[in-house]
């Protein structure tokens, strides 16, 4: 199959826009990271998503909507996931709620419940509009390699087995929505922790949030809360080992930096941010793991944060330690 990439012209949007309604595949940007989407009440353009990506079918989709009003069409919203939508919608929000009958057995795998969540990306919400369809979309990635937050990422990974890539810059935030499930309302649980906190969530819900996704992502995963919490994921090929101490790199080892480091610029080195700003850390964080990957190194090895470190670090952290699960006790011994 031949991949083709689009600037974002009327006609262009227009084209794909027609592409979804009848039930093709397209990469579409979106604030967070880019996402593979289809048609979310089309079954068979849903089941094109699984086969690009390499996707167990037991991983539900995202669903994304122009607004609320469309997203009450496919699930059963509460007060509480209203108060969350008018807070945090259009952006990385995600929410879990009882599916209405109209969303499809494979977007869900078959669960009760759909995750939705309306991006802030203007050109997706543009072709959202023109589209008029919700849109199943899980980030536009092999299953299990790091997410692209670029056209050329997709196009690293999916290239040849989708047939458009909509081209809409980097995207802002980088790391992937925090998932929110509210289906008891009472008892809101973050799923997977993304750029909007759990304090933030606090704050307008007036009620206390668990966080479920972070220590311990296998136990996560057998109580089938996400399965994009799978202890092995967003990994680069190349073994990645965290590190709170990148002194004395040997010259065969990629090491990536929180900061910048002075006066050093040597080909194994990389930097998440100039000026350690953990929205920069969070921008820059899949390129440079993809960079690092590319670089021919024997290992990675990345700083991680402090573990204290409260709001957006807590996203970064979870992401990096994921990143890093094909760690070995051996190797672990070796770095720290
Ligand atoms: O920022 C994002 O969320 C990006 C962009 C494209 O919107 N999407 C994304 O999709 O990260 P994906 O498939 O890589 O991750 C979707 C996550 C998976 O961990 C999946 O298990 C979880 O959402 N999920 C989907 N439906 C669910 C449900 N009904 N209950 C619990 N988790 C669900
Ligand atoms: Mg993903």
């Amino acid at each position: 199959m031949k991949t083709r990439t689009y600037t974002p012209t009327p006609a262009n949007l227009r084209r794909l826009a027609e592409a979804l309604q009848q039930g093709e595949l397209v990469a579409i940007p979106t604030e967070t990271v880019y996402g593979l989407a289809a048609h979310a009440l089309d079954e068979r353009a849903c089941r094109k998503i699984f086969a690009a990506k390499g996707r167990p079918t037991q991983d539900p989709l995202i669903v994304h909507v122009l607004d609320v009003a469309q997203a009450e069409e496919l699930a059963e919203f509460n007060d509480t996931a209203r108060r969350a939508a008018k807070k945090f919608w259009p952006g990385p929000l995600t929410l879990v709620l009882p599916k209405k009958s109209c969303v499809p057995g494979i977007v869900t795998a078959n669960r009760d419940t759909v995750a939705i969540r309306s991006p802030g990306h203007p050109l997706t919400r543009k072709l959202l509009r023109l589209a008029g369809i919700p849109l199943a979309a899980p980030s536009a990635n092999l299953f299990g390699y790091v997410s692209p937050t670029s056209a050329a990422h997709v196009l690293d990974g999916l290239d040849g087995k989708i047939p458009h890539v909509l081209d809409g810059g980097e995207s802002s935030v980088g790391v992937e929505s925090t998932i929110i499930d509210l289906t008891n309302p009472a008892k809101p649980r973050i799923l997977r922790p993304g750029s909007v906190t759990a304090s933030e969530l606090e704050k307008t819900l007036r009620v206390k949030v668990l966080l479920h996704a972070g220590k311990k992502p296998n136990r996560v995963m057998a109580g089938l809360l996400a399965p994009g919490m799978l202890s092995q994921h967003y990994s680069p090929r190349t073994r990645l080992l965290t590190t709170t101490n990148l002194a004395d790199l040997p010259s065969d080892i990629g090491g990536i930096f929180l900061r910048k480091p002075q006066g050093r610029t040597k080909s194994n080195i990389y930097w998440l941010s100039a000026r350690a700003s953990l929205k920069e850390i969070a921008h820059n964080l899949y390129g440079v793991l993809r960079s690092a990957d590319h670089g021919n190194h024997r290992e990675i090895w990345i700083e991680a944060l402090p573990e204290n470190s409260g709001g957006l670090a807590v996203a970064i952290n979870d992401r990096i330690r994921r990143a890093a699960a094909k760690i070995t006790p051996r190797s672990r011994k070796r770095v720290h």
